[in-house]
């Protein structure tokens, strides 16, 4: 006689016993300095084999999704095109459709903003991305960050923050309105959506996608970005990739489910983060080291400097101290830059942190801006991750390799298989689509 089964683990949770398991995604390199574009061995960021060979990489090493970042305007510094970046970069969904027919089951996911586009044709975008992939389209929804970026684009003003989160919200609650409206039996329905930013109705052009809607991701870290993700999206790719930093964003943004209905487990969290192995810890930290000396040059540590200071500063010496001279309040030296924090207060803290610890221009830099969050053996680097994981400091990781195209070729081959061995990561591919993957439900469809 046979007994009830056992309640069996949903798909990335954690079997009795066993440590929860995480989810991996791989970030194409972006055009700044985090990629080492010095190192012989760097590709091109244009060409597709570059994205082909990441892609075919992340899905050898099982994970989740594959993901690209989007800038829409070239960054200038000094009034000029900033050439320490390496400029170009193809566009993101038009990569993700060729991506599609060299992979079977890894997730696409582009970084497409919600402040210059139309929520008709990006629905439409998405959804046939998700139809010729099977279910593995990701969308991360950004509202980018400056006026000068908009300038591409703008038919007049700017939207301020909260506009630009409220507009995000509309879109994507537009969007799915969009991807709900054909029946199930493939009868397309007429939609409409009545709201402060769109007036939009009709009748789509594509039936329900595999995943009823594709995966959405959210990467702002303000108030106004932690409530869009609470209410909107499925997974948050996060900049607190720091144990004690994580663990606070995540009670923080999990806590805030509840207000739209939902559950912590409804929303993964997923840090950028980079690793650097080592067959020796002592080799890691050393080859962690000079990595950053070769991210942050003399010419890009007086760069970085600037752009927080707001002035010129090409008299100084990068081995040389910090500047005397105050930052400006509103530095607009740099066009097209991300900007994180009021720069006074950076600038104060660089300059507690040259004092204390005797550092130079390229060392503050160097110090201030290390990327290098997991360093140490393939064995070291596998248990880190999984402790963050247990100790609620993330669901998984975006891993950003410092080399464009085979950065992540030796953690797939020395990593994986340990984060396997412990039952930290899946060893097959349980579902067909991105959802599965990270064990998210299909949404229901609205009437
Ligand atoms: C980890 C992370 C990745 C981001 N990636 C992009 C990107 O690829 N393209 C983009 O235009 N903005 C990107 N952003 C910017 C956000 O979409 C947002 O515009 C910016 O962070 C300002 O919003 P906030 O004040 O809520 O942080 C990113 C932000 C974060 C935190």
């Amino acid at each position: 006689m046979t007994g009830p089964k056992p309640p069996q683990p949903k798909p990335g949770q954690p079997e009795p016993g066993r440590p929860k398991r995480m989810h991996l995604a791989a970030h194409f390199p972006g055009v700044n300095n985090t990629t080492v574009w010095a190192d012989p061995r760097s590709g091109s960021q244009i060409d597709f084999a570059s994205f082909e060979h990441l892609a075919r990489t992340a899905e050898r090493g099982l994970f989740d999704f594959f993901f690209l970042a989007e800038g829409l305007r070239l960054r200038e510094h000094k009034g000029r095109l900033h050439d320490l970046d390496v400029v170009g970069r193809p566009e993101s969904l038009t990569v993700l459709h060729a991506l599609a027919a060299v992979t079977g089951r890894l997730g696409l996911a582009a970084t497409v903003n919600a402040t210059f586009n139309e929520p008709y044709e990006l629905a439409r975008r998405f959804a046939t991305l998700d139809h010729l992939s099977g279910g593995r389209a990701a969308w991360n929804v950004v509202t980018s960050s400056d006026a000068f970026t908009g300038e591409n684009f703008r038919r007049g003003g700017y939207l301020d923050r909260a506009d630009r989160y409220t507009r995000a919200a509309e879109f994507v609650a537009a969007a799915r309105t969009l991807w709900d409206s054909w029946d199930p039996d493939g009868t397309p329905r007429p939609f409409a959506h009545h709201g402060r930013h769109f007036d939009i109705a009709g009748e789509f052009t594509l039936p329900r996608s595999p995943q009823g809607h594709p995966v959405v991701i959210q990467a702002g870290d303000s108030d106004e970005g932690r409530e869009f993700a609470a209410s909107s999206a499925d997974v948050i790719f996060t900049r607190h990739g720091t144990l004690e930093a994580g663990r606070a964003f995540y009670a923080d943004v999990k806590r805030r489910l509840a207000t739209y209905g939902r559950s912590p487990d409804d929303l993964r969290i997923m840090p950028g983060v980079t690793v650097v192995l080592g067959d020796t810890s002592a080799e890691a930290r050393e080859r962690a080291e000079e990595i950053r000396w070769q991210q942050v040059s003399p010419q890009t540590a007086l760069l970085t400097l600037e752009q927080i200071w707001g002035v010129d500063l090409s008299g100084y010496d990068p081995d040389g101290p910090l500047p005397e001279v105050d930052p400006v309040a509103d530095p607009q030296l740099s066009q097209g830059r991300t900007r994180h924090g009021d720069s006074r207060a950076t600038a104060e803290k660089w300059r507690a942190l040259a004092q204390e610890r005797g550092l130079s221009i390229r060392q503050t830099v160097i110090e201030a801006s290390a990327r290098q969050s997991f360093v140490g053996t393939p064995g070291e680097v596998a248990a880190e991750l999984t402790e963050f994981v247990r100790r609620g400091a993330a669901d998984g990781f975006i891993l950003v390799p410092h080399l464009t195209p085979g950065g992540l070729d030796e953690f797939v081959d020395r990593v994986v298989p340990l984060l396997q061995e412990r039952g930290a990561f899946r060893t097959a591919y349980e579902g067909d689509t991105l959802r599965s993957h990270l064990g998210l439900a299909e949404p229901v469809r609205k009437a």
